[in-house]
């Protein structure tokens, strides 16, 4: 179920743009009705203007129509079990519930599975903002 989750982050990893950090990462999403959406780091000469693989996945994954993410993967090339920053981790809760999975991965495939609620344990919730 999730290498192809892992190779989908691998093809998107393979379309960073990262010549400052040297360090490209891919992102994957698995909606609850199979839809996957991709991402990998864009990096900026302005260096706080780049972001994250899992932003772009998020970018996709709202103008592809949204919905219940089920599963995630990621994958840097340069380091075994890249979890997300901490601001991905706030962007992913957004749209995660606490048992969402998390894949973390190496140029093989899935390392470690964890989940959101791990990632984030007392994340700020926005339900009082509705
Ligand atoms: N990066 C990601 O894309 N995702 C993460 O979860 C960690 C860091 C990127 C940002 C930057 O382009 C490069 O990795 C080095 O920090």
């Amino acid at each position: 179920m999730s290498h192809d989750l892992f190779e989908a982050a691998q093809e998107a990893m393979a379309k960073a743009y990262a010549p400052y950090s040297k360090f490209p990462v891919g992102a994957a999403l698995r909606t609850e009705d199979g839809r996957v959406f991709t991402g990998a780091n864009i990096e900026v000469a302005s260096y706080p203007e780049g972001w994250c693989a899992e932003t772009t996945a998020l970018g996709h994954y709202i103008m592809g129509g949204g919905g219940k993410i089920v599963e995630i993967a990621v994958i840097a090339s340069r380091m075994a079990k890249c979890s997300p920053c901490g601001g991905c981790r706030q962007r992913l809760a957004e749209f995660c519930r606490p048992d969402t999975k998390l894949y973390l991965c190496d140029n093989g495939g899935v390392v470690e599975t964890v989940t959101m609620g791990d990632m984030l344990p007392y994340g700020f919730r926005g339900d009082i903002l509705k």
